[in-house]
């Protein structure tokens, strides 16, 4: 699949459910009220999506919400599409999670041919933790991660850099995952949703964010293979692969590959933008086939890059769009 301006699309992000058993200030706000269950997608359409879209030359499938482990009968979802995986059909399944249901989860997914997974955690500090998830506990994550971990499943941990919150938190997450032989990523916060206006979720750019760390300890650049949005370096010192996500100080949608289905069954061409097709209604009206129609639709729409800066800087509107319905 190619879009309008030539980029191969092959990476689909799927929203599986919008709720969580978190509420990241950054990602939601506090009385978040969530989809009503008449409006998902059931997990078989989901499912039956996901397996046309491989049909038309995706590779790479991305579980994600909100949390995905808290959905349901998720274990069947992630079974018939770790099939795929397993048939060759698709190169990789995986699955963006907060945690905290991983110790239930690790060898089912391990089973399903899932290698790897990111998982959410923007600090060790189990207060700052409650206080950023608005009630977590960062021993649960801890736990799960270590039982993903004895599965087999390799973790990249997923930080999202807040200014004033979490900058004194990242020389101890780099040497936790330098320990644990985890990946790290720093990300930008972007601004989606209605999420109220707190401190914490002031932004501040993966550079300045990473300066302590790299005052410590050399770095090198990683040539990365994969036309994902992260780039890499590679911490000597520690061992460590360390990603950086740049939405707002240094754009990567020139190499995007990728669209995502929501919760509710529209596929999103971009984090950052309202463009979308309604696959629901059409898939329900007309049967499976409605998704080859809709897609070649929605390639032509994708736009050449999200308009979080304008975002940002008060000169755009902010999508009302949360976070967890699209999918991170
Ligand atoms: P890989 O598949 O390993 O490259 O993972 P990833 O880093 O893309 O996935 P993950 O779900 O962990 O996303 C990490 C962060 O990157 C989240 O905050 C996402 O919202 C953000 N992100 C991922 N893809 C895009 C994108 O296309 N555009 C923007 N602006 N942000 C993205
Ligand atoms: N900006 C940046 N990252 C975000 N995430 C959720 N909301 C935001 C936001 N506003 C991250 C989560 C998770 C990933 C899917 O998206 O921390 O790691
Ligand atoms: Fe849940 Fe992820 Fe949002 Fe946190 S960032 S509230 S884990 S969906």
């Amino acid at each position: 699949m190619l879009d309008g301006f030539g980029r191969k699309i092959d990476y689909l992000r799927i929203s599986v459910t919008d709720r969580c058993n978190f509420r990241c200030q950054y990602c939601m706000s506090e009385n978040m009220t969530f989809m009503p269950k008449t409006e998902l997608l059931t997990l078989e359409e989901i499912t039956l999506i996901a397996e046309r879209f491989i049909g038309h030359g995706v590779k790479k499938i991305r579980l994600t919400g909100g949390e995905p482990l808290v959905r349901r009968d998720m274990s069947d979802v992630i079974q018939r599409l770790g099939r795929k995986v397993k048939s060759g059909d698709l190169e990789e399944l995986t699955l963006t999670t907060n945690g905290t249901l991983l110790n239930e989860y690790a060898s089912h997914l391990a089973a399903s041919h899932v290698r790897r997974i990111n998982v959410s955690m923007d600090t060790l500090d189990p207060a700052d933790f409650a206080e950023i998830t608005r009630g977590g506990k960062v021993e649960q994550v801890l736990g799960g991660i270590e039982a993903a971990k004895q599965a087999g499943i390799h973790i990249k941990i997923n930080m999202v850099a807040l200014r004033g919150f979490n900058q004194e938190a990242l020389l101890p997450m780099a040497e936790y995952c330098s320990k644990n032989g985890h990946d790290l990523t720093v990300i930008e916060t972007m601004p989606l949703g209605d999420v109220g206006a707190d401190r914490k979720l002031e932004h501040i750019s993966a550079e300045e964010f990473i300066a302590p760390l790299l005052a410590r300890y050399s770095a090198n650049p990683i040539a990365h293979k994969s036309s994902g949005p992260a780039r890499y370096m590679a911490i000597e010192p520690l061992g460590l692969r360390l990603g950086l996500i740049t939405p707002l100080s240094q754009n990567f949608c020139d190499n995007c590959n990728r669209l995502r289905l929501t919760t509710d069954g529209k596929i999103f061409m971009c984090l950052g933008h309202n463009a979308h097709v309604d696959l629901r209604a059409a898939v329900r009206n007309e049967g499976i086939e409605a998704v080859d129609r809709l897609l070649q639709k929605a390639l032509k729409l994708k736009p050449l890059r999200h308009d979080f800066n304008a975002q940002l800087d008060g000169s755009a509107d902010i999508l009302e769009r949360h976070m967890n319905v699209t999918g991170g």
